[in-house]
């Protein structure tokens, strides 16, 4: 993917020991398809030589106001309004300090404060000991920047280099990679709460046997993470998956259609989207065994006797509607054949204003995939990409939808 293709991105880098995460970063940045300048504060230069980010950026680091390569001598004015960010990762709690003050006696801090705020953004990853991120100082300082405008990542949690364990370690380079992705990605679904089904759910024949089918859940994570990107609160309610949670979601981990349903019942109250991708079990065993099924020898076989699940997306949008209650439901269709007809008559059934169609063998566990939307006013093709493509092209046509006042 080249997410940041196109934006140069400021790197800065203050005094903490999470300097070595910035190299991580800084590489990172680049493989999305940034360019990055790196400055650094005389601080950091203590935990990281210039030498190793130089030759992770390809571009020489700065770290001085009278830098003289500038041929104005204006290092913090160039700098500073070449960028689409300013990032600083690490943030020590002493440059927040400062940065709220509007100081300015070093290259960084200068660049921040001249920097043509509407255009472009500062985004830190604070990075310190659990005592003084916890300090009400900190955290006065974390709530004032960010009423300047400020994005503030969050911090982690765990085993800080002091040898204490708490908040305030700097957030990995792939979880800031994926902050800084979602910040640039448009805000289409501001103010909504988005339900996300996502999986294949399991139907336990005994304790150790089960019915379940090909579903890897990677597009209903992507449309998670699209959303949670396009500003939403959003809440994906998983299958038996080993995927990772995309940032920010909440996830909710179910086995079986019931316990799926009742997932989804939990947290609809306040959702106003819901999307269902998940590939529900049609039918479960009547009665799971207690015990292992076990074979006597005999060549005798056991029988199965099914009964169907609820369907969760036909139940979710006939309860909104019987309560009149805005919630913008979609589902999907994984077909074999005839993807047009049979996702409009789905649409139908469903009783749904979006239903997107796919070919089923050809997306389960691959990366990429091809839609068919289908809404009232006919058919609309999304051409074969990867699924977080796919997911935040999706996500824009629901946002176009919901603004145009469209509910289930
Ligand atoms: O009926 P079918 O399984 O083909 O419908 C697919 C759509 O309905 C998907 O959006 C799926 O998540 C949803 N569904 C559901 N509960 C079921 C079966 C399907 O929510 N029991």
């Amino acid at each position: 993917m080249n997410d940041l293709a196109g934006k140069h991105i400021v790197l800065g880098l203050t005094g903490g020991i999470a300097c070595y995460k910035a190299a991580e970063l800084c590489r990172a940045l680049i493989k999305e398809g940034a360019s990055v300048q790196v400055v650094m504060t005389a601080a950091a230069e203590q935990f990281i030589t210039p030498v190793t980010l130089q030759a992770l950026s390809g571009r020489t680091v700065y770290s001085s106001q009278w830098d003289a390569r500038e041929p104005s001598n204006m290092p913090h004015i160039k700098l500073s309004r070449e960028a689409d960010a300013i990032l600083i990762a690490p943030c020590s709690a002493d440059f927040m300090a400062k940065l709220l003050h509007g100081r300015a006696d070093e290259l960084l801090s200068l660049m921040c404060l001249a920097r043509p705020i509407a255009q472009v953004a500062l985004l830190l990853a604070p990075a310190m000991n659990r005592e003084m991120w916890a300090h009400p100082a900190t955290q006065r300082n974390v709530a004032q920047l960010m009423a300047d405008g400020t994005t503030v990542f969050d911090v982690g949690s765990g085993d800080q280099a002091c040898g204490e364990t708490g908040d305030g370690r700097m957030l990995e380079p792939s979880e800031l990679l994926e902050d800084v992705i979602a910040f640039f990605q448009p805000k289409s679904l501001l103010g909504q709460h988005v339900l996300v089904t996502a999986g294949p759910t399991y139907e336990a024949i005994d304790p150790v046997r089960g019915i379940t089918n090909l579903s890897s859940g990677k597009m209903g994570f992507a449309i998670a993470r699209a959303a949670r990107e396009a500003g939403a609160e959003v809440t994906l309610v998983a299958g038996p998956v080993s995927l990772a949670t995309p940032r920010g979601v909440a996830r909710v981990d179910v086995i079986s259609a019931q316990d799926m349903l009742q997932a989804v019942q939990d947290k609809a109250a306040t959702a106003t989207v819901f999307i269902a991708t998940a590939a529900v079990a049609d039918w479960r065993p009547a009665h799971a065994a207690d015990h292992k099924i076990k074979k006597d020898g005999s060549g005798a076989t056991p029988s199965l006797n099914f009964v169907e699940n609820p369907d969760i997306l036909a139940t979710l949008a006939q309860s909104a509607r019987g309560q009149s209650r805005a919630l913008y439901c979609v589902g999907f269709a994984a077909e074999s054949h005839d993807l047009l007809a049979n996702a409009k008559a789905k649409r139908a059934r469903k009783g749904v204003p979006l239903l997107v169609g796919n070919i089923g063998p050809a997306t389960f566990g691959q990366d990429d995939n091809a839609l068919l939307l289908i809404d009232e006013s006919g058919a609309k093709e999304l051409a074969r990409a990867s699924k977080l493509v796919l997911a935040r092209k999706l996500i824009v046509e629901i946002a176009i939808r919901i603004k145009a006042g469209v509910r289930a």
